[in-house]
């Protein structure tokens, strides 16, 4: 299901921060060379979440589903000198690590490689923001130790929480699993958040 007409999207995009040449690159070899090329998350994305690095400044950021190193990336540039974002997927992709390696800025990315569930289970620092784009069925899981990790006042971003409008009537594994996360977050106290119908559906939650 796409949630806008083209052209209005096409509109919109034509009236939001252009990409700079390293993103344009990233995804056309991405396109050029991986199996299923929609899982990068593109500019509406990554614009929202450079605005909301921006905003709040942080030092560490937390990217769950590297895939080409789209989001990282976006975090990265936008991040202050000193920043960290540590990126986490369970395969190493080629071209995550040429274009981190050659980025200006891709001193501020830390690669991991495993179950990013794992590798979670091991961090003890105070988290700024966490980008949840890896897969559904642990989106749960990854929400609540997100949230155990983060200081109070920070943010979690999920990505793909309209799953192509199937959350309505939800029938396979993962819009079963996106739609628990947004009833879960929906119900959770702890949080305040708004789900905006940007792409495939951008989930905001804020610390309280
Ligand atoms: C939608 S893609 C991420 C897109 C990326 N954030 C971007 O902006 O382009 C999802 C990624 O999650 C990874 N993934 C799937 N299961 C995982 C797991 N258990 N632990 C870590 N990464 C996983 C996949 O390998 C894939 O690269």
């Amino acid at each position: 299901m796409d949630f806008l007409p083209k052209e209005i999207e096409e509109y919109s995009l034509a009236h939001s921060a252009e990409e700079s040449e390293l993103f344009q690159n990233l995804t056309r070899e991405t396109y050029d060379k991986e199996d299923i090329p929609r899982m990068l998350s593109g500019p509406m994305v990554g614009n929202v979440l450079q605005l909301l690095v921006r905003l709040i400044d942080p030092k560490l950021v937390l990217d769950i589903g590297t895939f080409t190193g789209y989001s990282a990336l976006k975090i990265a540039e936008a991040m202050p000198d000193g920043g960290i974002v540590k990126t986490y997927d369970i395969e190493e992709r080629e071209l995550a690590v040429k274009f981190i390696a050659d980025a200006l800025f891709g001193n501020r990315i830390e690669l991991k490689i495993g179950p990013a569930l794992e590798s979670l289970s091991n961090l003890n620092d105070s988290v700024d923001l966490v980008f949840i784009d890896a897969d559904k069925t642990n989106y749960l899981n990854y929400y609540n130790r997100s949230l155990e990790l983060l200081r109070q006042g920070g943010l979690i971003v999920l990505d793909n929480m309209l799953w192509s409008g199937e959350v309505l009537q939800p029938k396979d594994e993962d819009s079963k699993a996106i739609a628990e996360t947004n009833a879960f977050i929906q119900s959770d106290d702890r949080v305040i958040n708004q789900l905006l119908p940007i792409r495939d559906g951008l989930m905001i939650v804020q610390k309280l």
